[in-house]
Formats: C-alpha cells, structure tokens, sequence
C-alpha cells in the first residue's frame, strides 16, 4: 500500500502537488498548484488541510509561486517575496503553522538578502527550507506515534474528531500517529471517527485512511458521542490541534470542545497530540486565537443538496477552543506533557 503523501514537491519540482482532500473518499486525485492565487485557494477551498499540511504547502508555495520571478531585479523580486509571502499567510487564520511556515522561509530569505544573494541563490535556499519543514514534520509524527502508542493497550477504543492523520501533515499524522504505531507494534486498536459537520473531515478522511491501512474504524454522528461515553464504549479520546496558546488553550476542529466537556464528564482521558510547530508561545490565551468563520454555502448544503432554507441565517466558525483544564495531556514530538502547561516563550528549552 503506498504510502499518502498529502503534500509534496511534483516530481520537476516546479508545483506543489496535493491529494484533492475535497474530492475523498469518492474519488483519489493529485493537484497540481504554483501560482500564489491557485496555492492561497488550495488552501481556502480545503483541498488541503489540516494544520501541519497547510504550512507544508504554504512554505512550498512561496517558492513555486516565485520561480517566474527570478529574472526581475532585485528588489523587485524581494517585494515580490514579501507580497506572496503576505498573501499565502492570510489564507487561513487559525492554524498557526502557516504563519509559522511562512515566518521560517522569511527568515531564512532576511539572511540570503543580507548576505547579497542573487534571486536564485534566494530561491534555492527558500526551497531547502521548505523541504526541510517538510522533512521535519515526518520526523515528528513519527515522535509523536512513539510518545502516544503507549496510551493504547491491546482493544483500546478511541475516539477522534475531524482529521488529523496522514491527510493532514506530512507523515502519519498527529492525532492518528500514536495509532498507526501501536497497529504497527501489533495491537489492534479500535477507532471511533466522528463525523465532523458541516465538511465531514471524519467521515469523508479519517475513514478513509484507517480503512485504508486496515485500521478497524466506526464512523459515528457528532450528536452520538456522548450516548457511546455513556455506554462505556470509548477509553480515551485523542485530537489534533491547530493553535496552542501559551496557558495551553487548544484551538481545534469546531466540535472539539464539546468532546472534551463530554470527556471530562464521563471521566475519559483526553489528549491533544500535535507537533512543536502547533504551539503558539506569542499567543497567550485562547481568547485570543481567531476563529476562521466560513461561508453560508457549507451549512445550507450537503452534497449540492439543499439542507437548510437557502436564505437562513447561519454560524460557521471553523474551529473552538478547549481550555486547557479539559486537557489530560499533550502528545507532542518532545514527549507527553502533562498539566500544569506553560508553553510560554522557551517552553522548550524548559523541557530539556
Ligand atoms: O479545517 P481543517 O480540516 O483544516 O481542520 C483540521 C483540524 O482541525 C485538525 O484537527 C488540525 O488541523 C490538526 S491536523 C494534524
């Protein structure tokens, strides 16, 4: 079975290429994008996703996005920088990897231009940063399926909400890694997939991968996870993450929260797993966070096919908040942490 490569360098490395994210789990299709205007609408129009992922195709963006530039001035290719860089940052605001991803490649071009390369040495370097965020992101879902697979005994039950798996990074994923690792150590592990209204994240992508590599998975209606916490049928849940905020507030898939209320009441423990580059130490409380609101289209449709009054209000807020105190622990690349959390300024260093 190969291997999903949600997002990667095409094989001329003039694009990026992205599974279509829209079109699963009816239809397997590659994507290619270059241009700043198809790469911040790849973004918007979720054909990829997930927080990890979005900052892998935002950093490759940039790069693919300048390659026409290269022999315009100087200065004109640097404010050619600056603008697509501005541009593919603001696609979508809640997940701080973008922005984190597209800081790294700015930094990382402040030197070139201060050491007076020439536009294509800047190029190069913008590109061996974006493969190497990349590379890293691979390397800490792999971590992370290390620091998690222990929470999962033989027949454990989790539940998980939108996706945070292969789809959305570039390995195996957050919230799906610690799963995909105890399969692989021989445990079989049992998954409950909410469905994730309005776009269907769960069902439509988390299904789809855990199915794919033969990972026993329950899709289930958001409304029914409180019924099967009730029934005993869960033993822990596990989530991904779009923002971190320094006290540990999460920001995550709308829905996450009531979950983790749900978690909290029946006593199930509720871990966030999510990569370093997740955590927000400039953020300092949930409150804070901006929360992506979508258009009326997703909610007064599924399918194509109406399922609302095409003229009713609605609310689309992409994603919420969990505070921290709803938070059993963070599986991250750097290990489990546990509360108190202090993801302020250095937490790392801090950590050892
Ligand atoms: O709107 P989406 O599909 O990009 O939202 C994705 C999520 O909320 C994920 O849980 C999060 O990005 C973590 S992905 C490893």
């Amino acid at each position: 079975m190969s291997v999903i490569e949600a997002v990667r360098w095409s094989p001329e490395g003039d694009a990026v290429r992205l599974i279509d994210q829209r079109r699963l789990p009816g239809e397997y299709v590659e994507r290619d994008v270059r241009t700043c205007e198809d790469v911040c609408e790849a973004i918007r129009t979720l054909t990829v996703r997930g927080a990890p992922a979005i900052g892998i195709c935002g950093a490759m963006g940039v790069v693919t996005a300048l390659a026409g530039d290269v022999d315009t001035p100087a200065g004109v290719f640097r404010a050619r920088l600056r603008e697509v860089a501005a541009r593919i940052r603001e696609a979508r605001p809640t997940a701080v990897n973008l922005a984190w991803a597209i800081d790294r490649v700015l930094g990382v071009a402040a030197i070139a231009i201060a050491a007076e390369r020439s536009n294509s040495e800047l190029l190069t370097a913008l590109r061996r940063e974006a493969t190497a965020i990349l590379d890293e992101d691979r390397a800490m879902c792999e971590a992370i399926g290390s620091a998690g697979a222990p929470l999962l005994a033989e027949n454990a039950r989790v539940l998980t909400h939108c996706n945070a798996g292969a789809l959305a990074t570039g390995g195996i994923g957050t919230a799906l890694a610690p799963i995909y690792r105890a399969t692989r150590d021989g445990r079989r592990v049992l998954v409950y997939a909410d469905e994730t209204r309005p776009l269907l994240q769960g069902s439509r992508l988390t299904a789809w991968e855990l199915s794919r590599a033969g990972v026993p998975v329950t899709v289930i209606a958001d409304n029914m996870a409180a019924s099967l916490m009730g029934l005993g049928a869960i033993d822990l849940v596990i989530v991904g993450a779009d923002r971190i905020a320094a006290n540990g507030d999460v920001a995550n898939k709308i829905g996450t929260y009531g979950v983790a209320i749900l978690a909290h009441h029946h006593g199930i423990p509720f871990y966030v797993a999510a990569p370093s580059s997740t955590i927000d130490p400039s953020t300092p409380t949930g409150r804070e966070i901006i929360i992506e609101q979508r258009g009326r289209e997703e909610m007064v449709q599924l399918a194509g096919t109406p399922s609302a009054p095409p003229d009713v209000a609605v609310c689309n807020p992409a994603f919420d908040v969990t505070p921290a105190k709803l938070v059993t622990a963070f599986v991250t690349d750097r290990g489990m942490i546990l509360p108190p959390y202090d993801f302020r300024e250095g937490w790392d260093e801090r950590m050892g």
